[in-house]
């Protein structure tokens, strides 16, 4: 009996442990109705891959939400990035979090960002979600309005590198 629950914690300790692939893998997760968020997703993976990690890009509304919470779970740093529709976040990404294990994902260093037009509530909605499910969210979301400029892209891709920096303990 003592012998099962000593199992059991150990089990739920490797469980609720942030991975860690040999390579360094991050998963950028988006959806976009007009594409700007989308430039910005795009933007975050030129930031990790210049940092010298692997990148993977998945666009929510198109793949399917078993096979992305498991790449979400294995990954060693997520990004997700929603733009604002209706004040709020976007369906695909409420829907891919719900698919998301909180214990398999403790910890998880996760950074947020999106485009939007003039209230922009979605990254500070979906930060404060994943708070709530104990993952390790970065500072600050990052967020343009409307079109992201070719600065703002830069910018994108700086922030994405100094996020995958902090989580390598650079
Ligand atoms: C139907 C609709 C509702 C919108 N609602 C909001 C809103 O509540 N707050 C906001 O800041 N922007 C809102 N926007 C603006 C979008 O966030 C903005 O167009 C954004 O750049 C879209 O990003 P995407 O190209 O990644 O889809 C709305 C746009 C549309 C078309």
């Amino acid at each position: 009996m003592v012998d099962h629950i000593a199992d059991g914690v150990k089990k739920y300790a490797e469980w609720s442990s942030p991975v860690k692939n040999d390579k360094f893998t991050a998963a950028v997760f988006y959806s976009s109705a007009y594409g700007y968020t989308k430039a910005l997703a795009n933007a975050m993976k030129d930031g990790v891959e210049e940092v010298g990690g692997v990148c993977e890009l998945f666009d929510a509304a198109e793949n399917d939400m078993e096979e992305m919470a498991e790449k979400f779970t294995a990954a060693d740093a997520v990004f997700v990035g929603s733009p604002t529709l209706n004040r709020n976040a976007v369906k695909p990404i409420w829907e891919l979090l719900a698919h998301i294990d909180a214990v398999e994902n403790n910890k998880k260093p996760v950074a947020v960002f999106g485009s939007y037009g003039w209230s922009g509530e979605a990254c500070e909605q979906l930060s404060s979600h994943m708070k709530l499910m104990k993952m390790a969210v970065y500072e600050k979301p990052y967020k343009c309005i409307f079109k992201p400029s070719a600065e703002q892209l830069e910018e994108a891709k700086q922030y994405a590198a100094e996020f995958v920096k902090s989580v390598m303990g650079e």
